[in-house]
């Protein structure tokens, strides 16, 4: 799983097909939706037309949670709007009714196994409920996908993740964070990149996954200009003091 995805929530119309094909042609090889966000048409046209092959690029969707119950024919239409025949990952995008429900996790799990989903996981769970799936079924997820950024950060969060060898994806790296925030601004100065990218390569440095949203080619072009540059340890260590 790319470490560094195209989220696109948000993403609509035209503006979402040309966010998704300027990812594509700029390297990102992982794009993020969900049934809820609407798009997956529109992401689904700019895969086909990027000319990158389909098993090269990481997608991901997710299962409303009002749709528990019908994950099937819910997986089935996000194969057909996607224009594709397997998922890279499917999430359940929200505990349904606060919930973990094994019995959905249960459907996720056969789903893949016929082959529509490379990897199943969850969304917004606590550990709490991810540790109820795996004691219902013995199988954990392979990735829970939570809001964090620097502001949010909690080693104990990250930490029981890796201990379960659940991959942490984090969501809205940007949004949450204070881009002005000093240390950020004198990092980023010192390296010649931008906040944003700092608090991008932050995630990379704790190998959390992030799918910061653009739909701005600029913008979208920046947040993928971070392999190229590290951070060091005290560093990393200095942005985690929330
Ligand atoms: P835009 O789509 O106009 O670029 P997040 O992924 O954390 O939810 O953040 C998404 C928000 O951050 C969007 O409003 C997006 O606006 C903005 N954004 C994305 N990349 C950057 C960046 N490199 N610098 C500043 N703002 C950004």
């Amino acid at each position: 799983m790319p470490l560094l995805g195209l989220g696109t929530w948000q993403a609509r119309g035209r503006s979402a097909v040309e966010a998704v094909r300027q990812a594509l042609d700029v390297g990102y090889r992982h794009v993020d939706t969900a049934t809820m966000y609407g798009n997956e048409r529109q992401v689904g046209q700019a895969v086909a037309e990027s000319g990158v092959p389909r098993a090269a690029i990481f997608v991901t969707t997710k299962l409303p949670q009002g749709n528990a119950g019908r994950e099937r024919e819910t997986l089935a239409e996000s194969l057909d709007q996607l224009g594709v025949d397997y998922v890279d990952l499917w999430l359940i995008h929200w505990p349904p009714d606060g919930r973990a429900r094994p019995d959905v996790w249960e459907r996720l799990l056969e789903l893949q196994a016929e082959g529509l989903a490379r990897d199943v996981g969850v969304s917004n769970y606590s550990l709490r409920q991810i540790d109820e799936l795996e004691a219902a079924t013995g199988r954990l997820p392979a990735v829970n996908q939570i809001e964090w950024s620097p502001a949010l950060f909690d080693p104990a969060v990250l930490e029981g993740h890796r201990r379960r060898g659940v991959q942490l994806e984090g969501y809205s790296p940007l949004r949450a964070t204070n881009l002005h925030d000093p240390r950020l601004a004198q990092i980023a100065e010192e390296r010649g990149v931008t906040p944003a990218q700092v608090v991008l390569r932050w995630h990379v440095e704790h190998r959390i996954v992030a799918i910061p949203k653009s739909t701005n080619a600029a913008r979208i072009a920046e947040n993928a200009a971070i392999f190229d540059f590290e951070l060091t340890p005290a560093e990393v260590e200095r942005l985690d003091r929330r």
